[in-house]
Parts: C-alpha cells; sequence; structure tokens
C-alpha cells in the first residue's frame, strides 16, 4: 500500500521531490482535485503516469508549472492567453497553447499533438514544482474512467495499490478539474468546464467564449472528453423530483425530493444553494452513494450558470450510457 503522507509534516516536500527525480508518481492535492503528478520531461515516469491510471496514451495530461517563466520555456503565449494567466494563475484554468519551438515537455505527456495543457495550481502542488524545477505532468489521480478524488483517502482507494506515495492535504476546496480554455487565433473556446466560471473569463477577455459542439470535429481537440467517465458503480438518474426506495439522493438547495425518506442516504450538495459549495461537496456525494451501496443515485436539478455548467457537465457524463 501507498505511504500516505500529510503536507503539513516538515519532511513532506523533500521526501516527494526526491521521489519525483527517481521518475516515481506521486499523488499530490491541488486547489481542484488530487493528481498523480511526475516529471512531465521524463518519458518514463509519464509512461507510469498513463500504466498506474489505466490511460489510453492518447489522451493527453496537463503540464503544471510553478510560475510563468516555466511555462514560457514550453508553450507560446499571445497576448490574450498572457491577460488570462495574469488575471486567474495561479488558479483552476488550464491553458491550451501551441508547444513552443523546443519544449522540454515529453510527446508523451501531449499525446503528440502541437499543443500542450498547462496550469499553474496553487499551494502546496506550486511549492513542489518549484522545487523539482521542472513541469508536473498531473491528470486526476484515480483509475480511467472513475470519479475524480478530492481527498487523499479517495486516492488509496483507488490507486492505493499501484503507486509508493500519497500526499494528505485535506480536502480539495474547488472539488471539481480545471476549466480548460483553447487560445488560439484570437478565439477563445471551451474545452472543459471546470472549476473557473466561463462567465468569469469572458470578464477579463472581454469576449465570448465559444463552446465547440461535441459532433462538431473540433471536439477531438479535447481527446479526453469521452462521454462515459466519472462513472460510479450505481446507475445515475439527473434533473429526478422523487427518490425511489433503496437511492441515493444528491438534492440541491434544501429542496427535498419526494419519497426520500424510504431512500437509502440523503445528501445536500449546498442547502443555501451556494453553487461553490456544490461543486465542493460533488465527486465525494457520488463516492458516498456507492458506499452506501444504493441501487441508483436520484439527482435534482442543479444552476446552469457559474460552477453549475462544471457540475452538470461531471453529472451527465456520470449518468452516461457505459462503455
Ligand atoms: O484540475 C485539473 O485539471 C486536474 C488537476 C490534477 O490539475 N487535472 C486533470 O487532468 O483533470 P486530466 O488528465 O484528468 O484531464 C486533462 C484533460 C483531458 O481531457 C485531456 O484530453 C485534455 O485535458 N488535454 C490535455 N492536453 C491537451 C491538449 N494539448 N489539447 C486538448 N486537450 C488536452
Ligand atoms: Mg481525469
Amino acid at each position: 500500500m501507498a505511504r500516505i503522507l500529510p503536507i503539513s509534516d516538515p519532511d513532506t516536500l523533500a521526501v516527494a521531490i526526491e521521489a519525483l527525480q527517481r521518475g516515481e508518481p506521486v499523488a499530490v492535492p491541488t486547489e481542484t482535485v488530487y493528481g498523480l503528478a511526475a516529471d512531465a520531461t521524463n518519458p518514463h515516469a509519464v509512461t507510469a503516469i498513463y500504466e498506474a491510471k489505466g490511460r489510453p496514451r492518447f489522451n493527453p495530461l496537463i503540464s503544471h508549472v510553478a510560475d510563468l517563466e516555466m511555462a514560457r520555456a514550453h508553450v507560446v503565449f499571445s497576448p490574450l492567453a498572457e491577460k488570462l494567466a495574469e488575471a486567474f494563475w495561479p488558479g483552476p484554468l488550464t491553458l491550451v497553447l501551441p508547444l513552443s519551438a523546443s519544449p522540454g515537455i515529453h510527446p508523451l505527456t501531449t499525446a503528440g499533438l502541437a499543443t500542450a495543457a498547462v496550469r499553474m495550481p496553487q499551494g502546496f502542488a506550486r511549492d513542489l514544482i518549484a522545487g523539482l524545477g521542472r513541469p508536473l505532468a498531473a491528470p486526476s489521480a484515480n483509475r480511467s474512467g472513475r470519479v475524480s478524488p478530492t481527498t487523499a483517502a479517495h486516492v488509496a482507494e483507488d490507486l492505493g495499490d499501484r503507486i509508493g506515495l500519497i500526499l494528505d492535504g485535506g480536502p480539495c476546496p474547488v472539488g471539481v478539474e480545471s476549466t480548460i480554455l483553447a487560445v488560439d487565433d484570437g478565439r477563445l473556446r471551451l474545452l472543459r468546464p471546470g472549476g473557473l466560471a466561463v462567465e468569469a473569463i469572458e470578464n477579463i477577455a472581454r469576449m465570448a467564449v465559444e463552446r465547440p459542439e461535441p459532433d462538431s470535429g473540433q471536439a477531438v481537440i479535447a481527446p479526453g472528453m469521452l462521454a462515459s467517465h466519472y462513472a460510479p458503480d450505481a446507475a445515475v438518474r439527473l434533473n429526478a423530483s422523487a427518490a425511489l426506495p433503496g437511492e441515493a439522493v444528491i438534492r440541491f438547495g434544501g429542496v427535498p425530493l419526494a419519497g426520500e425518506a424510504e431512500a437509502r442516504v440523503v445528501m445536500d450538495l449546498s442547502a443555501s444553494g451556494d453553487l461553490r459549495e456544490a461543486a465542493a461537496n460533488l465527486f465525494d456525494f457520488i463516492k458516498r452513494a456507492d458506499a452506501a451501496g444504493a441501487t441508483g443515485i436520484a439527482v435534482a436539478p442543479v444552476p446552469m450558470h457559474g460552477l453549475g455548467e462544471a457540475i452538470n457537465d461531471r453529472l451527465s457524463r456520470a449518468a452516461a450510457p457505459r462503455p
């Protein structure tokens, strides 16, 4: 089983840097979700990520950087990209940008694309990257196709027998993955809604963010966005107004579902209707529904604005037919 070290221990940073220098993947808390991190420039280290997750190699990884200077060594910033990085980094925004002329990020990290997805995380993860001095490739620290982890215990359940080290930073404050934005030719395209609301991006960019249709052919630029993802064991029923006996209920805004007294467990994403609180609870509640042995999961409607877009995206993936 993996060692679990609290990030508050004085030795943790050094132990983690040594493991990363040896090319070992390490599970690291970020503000969004836990990532399975490894040196993005080391093909053996990156291969170890794909193997631990059981992730197809055509699905590229996000490279996490400590500062803008590190990012500029690997990707090219347009003035628009620069403006967004200045406004939102460190934070839950990933920018897809063209690779520089001689990027150090390995082609295994980018799955051979001409672009790289880059993000500057907050807090301990950023200190770790600065300490290593190289970008960290880090997908979410779950087995491929499963719900993303927002606690060290979630990581241990999913990957504890496949990796050596998990760093415990407590629950992730944002709780859904970063917003992924392609910036090219002065256009902004949303590849994945996430922990930064699109409205906030539009306010800074002073332009509209395009949402490529899944069947428009543009969607191949986000190769990881398979429909069935975030798959819990129990089947998910969206926009439920009533619960069936034995189901888990995930409600929103303090509004009860009809029949919830017969439910296995009832959880409210945010009794006060706060979408940030709801995002932070989402993945943990889906896992709790499974742990309770629910026959299904009935989910109440969640508003579409702000972080509601990311919440609804993850819920509809969790409800999608399984391959
Ligand atoms: O919040 C997050 O983004 C977390 C934490 C750990 O930072 N990471 C995360 O990584 O969610 P992952 O691997 O689960 O999702 C990365 C997504 C995938 O859908 C992948 O296809 C897409 O980013 N991606 C990576 N590089 C890309 C590129 N060059 N062009 C388009 N999409 C890319
Ligand atoms: Mg993931």
